[in-house]
């Protein structure tokens, strides 16, 4: 392929996907949270922490357009051991579309023992969540990272990705740890990516 037809195919690609993602966006702000899709520079940094020879799953949260499910897959995991919930009808229905083996749930990230179904009890390697965390209270952000954290080995890490100067989620030392990962500035607006984790 020559290289007019490549950048034309890269930008083509991006423009739809930010096309797909503003149309999410518009429909339901709240909920989307950012205003343009995540860097896929960002998604490789979420996804570099998830060990794809675990051989556990991986649990995903807030895929939206499918940037960061394409760099988990791209670590190395098989997409049918991705478990990616989304809360968007319009997005959950492209994402299938776009990556037909990857198990896509559509329903709420805040309500687990019920969105996951068939996967409540299992036990996953790590989350990658860029659910907008900040829209919600603090006690439910709090309730959701307990949540995770019960889902996956002592030690291993749920990755968030934020906006704010701080951790969207208040600190409980005696609960969980949190560590701030990396501040990506190849992101628009730059992001705070954040890993929580159990000690004991
Ligand atoms: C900031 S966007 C993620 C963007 C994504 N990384 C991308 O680049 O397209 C947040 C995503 O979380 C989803 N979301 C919001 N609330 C949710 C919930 N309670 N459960 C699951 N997904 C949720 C939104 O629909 C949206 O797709």
């Amino acid at each position: 392929m020559n290289l007019r037809l490549k950048v034309k195919e890269k930008f083509g690609q991006k423009f739809d996907e930010e096309i797909r993602f503003f149309k999410g966006w518009m429909s339901n702000s709240r909920a989307v949270g950012a205003i343009l899709p995540t860097s896929s520079f960002t998604a490789r940094r979420m996804a570099s922490v998830v060990n794809p020879r675990s051989g556990l799953p991986v649990l995903e949260l807030g895929p939206g357009t499918g940037v960061i499910t394409k760099a988990i897959l791209e670590r190395g995991v098989a997409p049918e051991k991705l478990i990616s919930v989304e809360y968007s009808t319009d997005f959950f229905n492209q994402l299938k579309e776009h990556f037909p083996d990857v198990q896509f749930i559509n329903g709420d990230a805040f309500d687990l023992a019920r969105t996951l179904g068939a996967f409540k009890d299992q036990q996953f390697d790590s989350v990658i969540s860029a659910v907008p965390l900040l829209n919600f209270p603090m006690h439910r952000r709090v309730a959701l990272i307990e949540d995770l954290l019960a889902r996956i080995p002592v030690g291993r890490p749920v990755v968030q990705i934020s906006y704010g100067p701080l951790s969207p989620v208040v600190a409980m030392p005696d609960r969980y740890r949190i560590q701030h990962f990396d501040f990506v500035v190849r992101n628009l607006p730059p992001a705070q990516l954040w890993v929580y984790s159990r000690t004991h």
